[in-house]
């Protein structure tokens, strides 16, 4: 398959879990890919695997919540592969505490933690689309899909607060800049997972993820493949005239 031709992809938090794969994808649909992850590490070991079965990568090392970080990371990706074409926010915390993997509450948490996932859930999706916006500008053409959350649309015993805050307001960054970067040839969309099989799911109380698999009304958790699939669609030319929607991707649980 080469739906992602002459794509130049940026994934954020491509290291592991649904990043890397939504990384994957774009690299095996013939994209040129850049693995963002804060932790160098994943992103090279991510990066080499893809490149192993014949895909042209790049590993960047960046946090996604520091504007100098990114901008250098657009720009590293830039002079290797030339302007980001489509740019996928994936990168996302979900702070659980102690050892039963349950998340704090109201009254619970602390300012820093509040703001530490609002600086990488969101303000990272606003850095990161910020820095590769001129290029997409220029081309006259992109695609910025942001990874929101079930959670972000309905109550979510599973997480805490300022995850479900940050997961909605990812909502209200995609519609309005599907309506702001339209004219540019910008389509902007939203994936919002349900339970996914992932690192960050397994730091959850087990009881908790097998409840929601049975809540789940096609009866699994989803594999990153699931929402990898969906990304891959919506950054393809097939949904050139898709824009401002939030697709599910959980199997119907909450069936937001
Ligand atoms: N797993 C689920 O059930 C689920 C459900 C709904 C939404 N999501 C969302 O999907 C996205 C990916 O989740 P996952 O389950 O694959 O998580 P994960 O923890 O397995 O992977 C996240 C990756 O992001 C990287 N990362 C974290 N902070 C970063 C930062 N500041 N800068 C750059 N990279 C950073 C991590 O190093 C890691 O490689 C997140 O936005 C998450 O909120 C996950």
């Amino acid at each position: 398959m080469s739906s992602h031709r002459g794509k130049v992809v940026l994934v954020t938090g491509a290291g592991r879990g649904i990043g890397q794969a939504i990384a994957d994808a774009h690299a095996a649909a013939g994209a040129s890919v850049a693995y963002l992850d804060h932790d160098p590490k994943l992103a090279e070991a991510a990066s080499e695997a893809a490149r192993g079965r014949g895909a042209t990568t790049l590993a960047v090392a960046a946090d996604v919540a520091d504007e100098a970080s990114v901008r250098a990371a657009v720009a590293r990706v830039t002079e290797a592969f030339g302007p980001v074409t489509v740019l996928v926010n994936n990168a996302g915390i979900s702070p659980k505490s102690g050892a039963d993997g349950k998340r704090a509450r109201l009254g619970e948490m602390g300012t820093d933690e509040w703001r530490r996932v609002l600086d990488v859930n969101l303000t990272g999706a606003f850095l990161c689309a910020s820095a590769v916006l001129p290029g997409m500008r220029a081309a006259r053409k992109g695609a910025i899909v942001s990874v929101s959350s079930v959670a972000g649309k309905t109550y979510c015993d599973i997480v805490g607060v300022h995850y479900a805050a940050t997961k909605a307001a990812l909502i209200g960054f995609t519609k309005h800049l599907a309506g702001e970067l339209g004219p540019d040839g910008i389509t902007v969309n939203a994936v919002s997972p349900g339970r996914i099989d992932t690192p960050l799911m397994r730091g959850t109380a087990p009881d908790a993820n097998e409840a929601a698999r049975m809540a789940t009304p096609l009866r699994r958790l989803g594999s990153p493949e699931d929402v990898a699939k969906t990304c891959l669609f919506l950054t393809s030319d097939d949904a050139a005239f898709v824009t401002g929607q939030v697709c599910d991707v959980a199997g119907g649980w909450l069936m937001t």
